[in-house]
């Protein structure tokens, strides 16, 4: 188990009480500037030299690229040169992952996650995280990658909530973390480059909590 500074053991803790209460959490923060940095150098030197390929939605033979739902660039991290900031960032979300499964007994046995890059233009449709034929998506996490974002940059995370609708701005080494089949949301169209890290929890197939 990796030691972590007790700012982001913290905020662990403080995500896992708002996946209880409210199903939702935002943290700025949460990543140190400087691995916040790297991640996203990385992230737009695999844009720059067309690493990134455009994002299908659906699954199987539904799956297709359809920019008007879906507009952003991706690349699995497992597929990306291997980075000490993306092993960083790996080991960040294994202790987020011990938190949640301690704390809220989720059964979280695997993490996946890709680079994304939205282009000005590009947004993503309301939608949930879950695949039909796929129930094993349990948590979701973003990482936010854009030093310089600022109000009226666009691509802000928008949840839709039974209360209303929360905007969060992707602002560099903020985490955004929700259940995944729960909280409907979308990606507010980009006015700029909006860079970032979207990644999944999943549970194990015999968690009975979820039968
Ligand atoms: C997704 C998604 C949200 C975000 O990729 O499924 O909803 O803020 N991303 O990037
Ligand atoms: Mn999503």
């Amino acid at each position: 188990m990796p030691e972590f500074p007790v700012p982001v053991a913290d905020c662990f803790e403080r995500i896992a009480d708002d996946l209880a209460s409210k199903g939702w959490s935002v943290q700025p923060g949460a990543l140190s500037s400087e691995l916040a940095l790297s991640l996203s150098q990385a992230c737009r030197q695999l844009w720059q030299s067309d690493a990134l390929t455009p994002a299908a939605i659906g699954r199987g033979a539904d799956l297709a690229v359809v920019p008007q739902i879906r507009g952003d660039y991706t690349r699995w991290l497992d597929d990306c040169p291997p980075q000490a900031a993306q092993d960083e960032y790996l080991a960040v979300m294994q202790g987020l992952q011990l938190t949640l499964n301690r704390a809220l007994f989720l059964g979280l046995d695997s993490f996946e996650t890709h680079f994304a890059l939205y282009p000005p233009g590009a947004g993503y449709s309301r939608h949930l995280d879950r695949f039909k034929d796929s129930p094993l998506r349990t948590v979701s996490v973003v990482a936010y990658l854009n030093q310089q974002w600022q109000p009226g940059d666009g691509g802000e995370l928008r949840l839709h909530l039974r209360e209303g609708i929360v905007d969060i701005e992707p602002k560099a080494g903020t985490l955004a973390v929700f259940m995944s089949a729960r909280i409907l949301h979308e990606v507010l169209e980009a006015g700029k480059e909006r860079a970032s890290l979207v990644g999944w929890f999943r549970r194990r197939p015999d968690n009975p909590l979820f039968r």
